[in-house]
């Protein structure tokens, strides 16, 4: 089997340990591995230009599989010191003396992601392709894949990306069948890949997709917010001061809640569940006042960056700063943490999930018959599971609808099923 891999959406801490641990089951059972650079981007471009050949430099361990033997091509430091700028199709030379100029669908070997678990971001790229969600896209991309000779597909990202890999799969025979008729694949190459076999690991700092307990990246968004809170927290001790923090999650609160139980805050706002008074202002000034009166010297609030009032409006950072200081007479200040809850090394947790997740997701993809759904690899109880991925992004959406018909204690029961007022 050959298997591609990309990673989609927003990057998260732990995409590249995925990489590294699908390359590495793939080449131990005897597949080949690709990846593919730029999330779909990069598979709607595929290969204009041949691989050059490396630098035959590495010594490679006999005892391997034959598999490894043939994809020693040490790509990694094009990788990572290549392209500075790879949607305008890169500049050419790279450290190590191979080109991945016009080249997005590549092939890799063990020494391609060695180290690849300790590092941030995604070292293959992400975009936010428009041109995969038209049929032409999706059209180029199945080309592009054939040509290869790929047959399965591992994709890294949130729900939009997984359900983006699950048209794809859907579409696969009709995709396949209209390059034939377009003379553009051999009748043998549409025989030969009359399935595309999928796999979707969720990587989201969001941790909002259901029927699974973790994403990939989370862990490590939660720890960078927990990191600030306890740099703010003896700042604002200090001069006892107010500090409203606005987190990411889109429209999810988990970080928001992690963070405010792990940080100590007095008050939290999150999508799923708004304060519940219709002044929701009073009701957290008495509760900071409470927290005042028995001697706190600090006021931490958190905004998820999704939070809403009961009226389904957003709630805003600046304006709880305000209310703060108006009430309460309050120093406040605001705290917008962005970028940085998604950048940086991957903590432990985002190395190991990944991991177990990637070897799982080769073997869905090795068992996997024309016949199974799609899987998205997830983790309920401690335990790495497969479940069917439209199910789980079916669920996810269901959130988002029990939010807007303010069904509450739904959503939050769809986000955790143990969910109890
Ligand atoms: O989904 C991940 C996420 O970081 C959200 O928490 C946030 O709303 C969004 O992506 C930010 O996207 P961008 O990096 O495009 O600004």
């Amino acid at each position: 089997m050959k298997i591609a891999i990309l990673t989609s959406g927003g990057d998260s801490a732990g995409m590249n340990a995925v990489v590294r641990a699908v390359v590495k089951a793939g080449i131990l059972k005897g597949c080949e591995t690709w990846v593919v650079r730029e999330g779909y981007e990069g598979l709607v471009r595929g290969n204009t230009e041949a691989a050059t050949a490396g630098p035959e430099s590495v010594v490679v361990p006999e005892n391997l599989p034959a598999t490894y033997r043939e994809s020693n091509i040490n790509l990694i430091q094009n990788l990572r010191f290549g392209d500075g700028d790879l949607l305008k199709d890169g500049t050419g030379d790279f450290l190590g003396g191979r080109t991945l100029k016009g080249r997005y669908i590549v092939r890799v070997g063990f020494d391609d992601v060695r180290g690849w678990f300790a590092e941030g971001g995604t070292l293959i790229g992400t975009a936010r392709s428009k041109t995969f969600r038209t049929p032409e896209g999706r059209l180029a991309a199945a080309h592009n894949l054939i040509k290869e000779g790929i047959d399965a597909l591992v994709v890294c990202g949130g729900d939009g990306s997984l359900t983006g890999a699950d048209v794809f799969r859907s579409e696969w025979p009709k995709l396949v069948a209209a390059l034939l008729a377009e003379g553009r694949i051999t009748k043998e190459q549409a025989s030969n890949h009359a399935h595309l076999k999928i796999v979707g690991l969720v990587g989201s700092i969001d941790n909002d997709m259901s029927m699974t307990d973790l994403t990939i990246g989370a862990p490590t968004a939660l720890h960078r917010i927990c990191e600030a809170i306890d740099n703010i927290n003896s700042t604002a001790a200090s001069h006892s001061r107010a500090f409203v923090l606005e987190v990411m999650g889109r429209h999810c609160g988990w970080l928001a809640l992690l963070a405010g139980v792990s940080g100590g805050a007095d008050f939290i706002f999150i999508p799923e569940r708004p304060p519940v008074q219709k002044s929701w202002e009073d009701e957290m000034c008495d509760c900071i006042q409470r927290h005042r009166e028995v001697g706190k010297r600090k006021t931490l609030v958190i905004v998820a960056e999704g939070a809403i009032d009961n009226d389904l409006n957003p709630i805003r950072a600046e304006y709880v700063k305000d209310v703060l200081t108006d009430r309460l007479g309050l120093d406040t200040r605001v705290t917008t943490l962005g970028h940085t809850q998604r950048g940086g090394r991957p903590v432990a947790f985002d190395r190991v999930l990944p991991t177990l997740q990637g070897v799982e997701a080769v073997e869905a993809l090795l068992e996997a018959t024309p016949e199974t759904p799609s899987y998205m690899i997830g983790v309920q109880e401690n335990k790495i599971t497969r479940v069917p991925l439209m199910e789980a992004v079916a669920l996810t959406r269901s959130v988002s609808t029990a939010i807007e018909a303010k069904d509450f204690d739904k959503a939050m029961s769809l986000r955790d099923p143990e969910f109890r007022e």
